[in-house]
């Protein structure tokens, strides 16, 4: 019987791919954010104890106009280059798809009410978002990937119709998963808050200009990882419209809904490998093992941080 081991948020500043100096990629670096590469370490040591077959990843940067779209070529190989920093992301890509796999979560996503979509364009090019969340996971690209558009639904309807789509598309992933024989990992590809600099320093890993870019949106991606490490999906579900209100989050991409509601929303404790800034935005590496972990006997401490608070002195 087919099962969902994992569920990551893992998210994609090229800027750690860059750091990293793999050989896929052009740009050369001295060094960078390491602590969110040492996280990524971690949580590649934990994934790689674990049997497990394809990655499902939802990517905020292939957003798609009109439904949710699936990657649906069995091999894609090109060049990605970051619109925003050409300078720093430049990779050679070489992915195999679980195309298969991808048509049922289709089908049946469809069959709840979302309208869906197969990409089948040989030539298309996939996202930086996809390419560097899953490059963090497993360099060497040895598991094929199922890979899953962005609707926009908050930015065209409003947050609340994004966490209601988001929810059908994850039981439509559970359903699909479990009624197959494999082992999937699910990957939501993004930040937590997303306000950032809009001015790049002269050497791009200098660390002695990395912080995260207003302390209230820190004490929000502090009550969202509280919500994590204590087993409340339920209430990190809740809050996703706020969080993402204040902190321009890119949680409005709709991943962290998605596989939260895919999970059956896990009431084990995540288990957080990291958090670090990158141009200023909130980056956490979590892991969640739906089936394997203990309920959390943590209680959130701290209260949620208020809506009026003004976190309005900072432009992303
Ligand atoms: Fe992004």
């Amino acid at each position: 019987m087919g099962q969902i081991v994992a569920g990551v948020l893992a998210p994609h500043p090229p800027h750690l791919v860059y750091a990293e100096n793999p050989p896929q990629n052009e740009p050369r670096s001295e060094c960078g954010w390491e602590v969110l590469r040492w996280g990524y370490e971690s949580l590649r040591e934990s994934l790689s104890q674990i049997d497990y077959d394809v990655l499902v990843v939802q990517s905020p940067h292939w957003r798609t106009y009109v439904g949710t779209h699936f990657l649906g070529v069995p091999e894609l190989k090109s060049k990605s280059v970051d619109p925003i920093f050409p300078n720093l992301f430049r990779y050679n890509y070489d992915l195999k798809v679980e195309v298969p796999l991808a048509e049922q979560i289709c089908s049946r996503a469809a069959e709840l009410g979302l309208v869906t979509k197969m990409m089948r364009n040989p030539d298309f090019r996939v996202d930086y978002g996809t390419i560097v969340s899953t490059h963090m996971l497993q360099p060497g690209w040895e598991k094929p990937i199922v890979g899953i558009s962005s609707i926009g639904a908050a930015s065209y309807y409003g947050m609340d119709v994004m966490q209601e789509l988001m929810q059908k598309l994850g039981q439509a992933t559970k359903e699909v998963i479990e009624a197959s024989d494999l082992k999937v990992v699910l990957v939501a590809s993004h930040s937590l808050s997303h306000r950032h600099f809009v001015k790049e320093a002269e050497v791009p890993e200098d660390m002695s200009r990395e912080h995260i870019e207003h302390h209230g949106q820190y004490l929000w991606d502090m009550k969202m990882i509280e919500l994590m490490k204590a087993g409340d999906s339920k209430a990190l579900f809740d809050i996703i419209p706020d969080f993402t209100e204040q902190t321009v989050g890119e949680t409005e991409s709709g991943g962290l809904s998605w596989m939260l509601s895919a999970m059956d929303f896990p009431t084990v404790p995540a288990k957080v490998h990291a958090y670090g800034t990158v141009i200023g935005t909130g980056n956490a590496i979590v892991e969640w093992r739906p089936k394997e972990w203990r309920p959390s006997k943590l209680r959130p401490q701290t209260s949620v941080p208020s809506k009026h608070e003004d976190v309005s002195g900072s432009k992303a």
